[in-house]
């Protein structure tokens, strides 16, 4: 695997974010070229720094949905990595225009871009959102999808025009359906998931917000699973105009997470119930036998290791 990015130009979109500066670790480590194009609304420098002064590593700042900016970061690029996005679903009910046409729009132009500029491999960043308020679990990729959030659509058709991408023009496209990712370097602040709010919480002592009674339940994902995911999505053939479920394939409460968290923190944190939040999903589990099955996706993190690796980094970064 390490020959095929060795050298090779590859892209990441919204590599300064959370999942994407994890995505060009990884790369980096394997000898690709790397860009990242990122117009650093929710990414961070500092994700980033380390590779700064590195001659194989470049970042541009700059919107994906400016067609003439993508044209300059695709051109000799093998392989992208698509991330960037807005990435929440409250987010999302305040902004629905503005989601639609970065999630949606700029996923279009970036695939118009590859086709034209004949790049080699797009791996699109898709979600579990997709499913929405499907009551059957575990989520199968062939299952009906039905968001309930302008987040959930807007993914939804950006994973459709990908795999659309690969029928019409022969662009190698592959979508993944992320499962609540979790790690290093996710971002706080008010549109935050809830574990880094409850790591952050945890250390000050602040109460945990759980909306609802805190039985609902995520699979949630360890980063490093989801950059390999990602690595080894890219790298098979059979990959292309598929979609995927990247999950740990584990269910867990809400009440469990922040128990661990408050546990790992040593935190006399309480937990405070708030009502349900609008478009919130009830229950989510990932079947992710077809991944498994197509590249051999393992994911290796199980929560509570995933949980010590993002409360040691959260202690080291305060
Ligand atoms: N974190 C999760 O649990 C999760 C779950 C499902 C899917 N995803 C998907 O994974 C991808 C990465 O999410 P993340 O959690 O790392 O979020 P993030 O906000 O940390 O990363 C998104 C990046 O995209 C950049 N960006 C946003 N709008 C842009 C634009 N118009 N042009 C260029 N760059 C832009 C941001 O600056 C940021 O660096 C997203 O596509 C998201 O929808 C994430």
């Amino acid at each position: 695997m390490v020959g095929i990015f060795e050298n090779s130009e590859v892209l990441v979109t919204g590599g300064a974010g959370f999942i994407g500066s994890h995505i060009v670790d990884r790369l980096m480590e394997l000898g690709a070229w790397v860009k990242v194009l990122d117009d650093m609304s929710s990414g961070s420098l500092m994700n980033v720094n380390r590779w700064g002064e590195n001659q194989n590593f470049e970042l541009i700042k700059g919107d994906i949905r400016n067609p003439e900016i993508v044209r300059n970061a695709v051109k000799g690029t093998s392989i992208v990595f698509h991330q960037a996005a807005k990435v929440s679903v409250p987010f999302s009910i305040e902004n629905p225009i503005l989601v639609a046409d970065v999630n949606a729009m700029g996923t279009v132009i970036l695939l118009d871009e590859c086709r034209r500029a004949d790049v080699e491999k797009i791996v699109v960043a898709s979600s579990s959102s997709v499913y929405g308020e499907t009551p059957i679990l575990p989520k199968v990729e062939s299952m009906t999808t039905n968001p309930i959030s302008p987040y959930g659509v807007s993914k939804l058709t950006a994973e459709r025009m990908a795999i659309a991408f690969t029928k019409i023009y022969n662009l190698k496209a592959t979508a993944l359906r992320y499962f609540n990712v979790f790690g290093p370097r996710q971002r706080g602040g008010s549109y935050a998931g809830a574990i880094s709010i409850f790591i952050k919480n945890g250390f000050s002592n602040q109460p945990f917000p759980i909306f609802g009674d805190g039985t609902q339940t995520r699979d949630f994902t360890f980063v490093d699973d989801v950059v390999e995911c990602n690595i080894l999505a890219a790298t098979s053939d059979r990959t292309n105009g598929e979609v995927y479920n990247v999950a740990r394939g584990e269910q867990i409460t809400i009440n469990r997470v922040a128990a661990i968290i408050k546990n790992l923190t040593g935190s006399s944190s309480k937990f405070q119930h708030l009502p349900k939040r609008e478009g919130d999903i009830e229950h989510s589990l990932a079947d992710i036998s077809k991944a498994q099955r197509d590249f051999g996706y393992e994911p290796m993190v199980d929560i509570e290791s995933g949980l010590k690796k993002t409360i040691e980094w959260s202690l080291d970064s305060l």
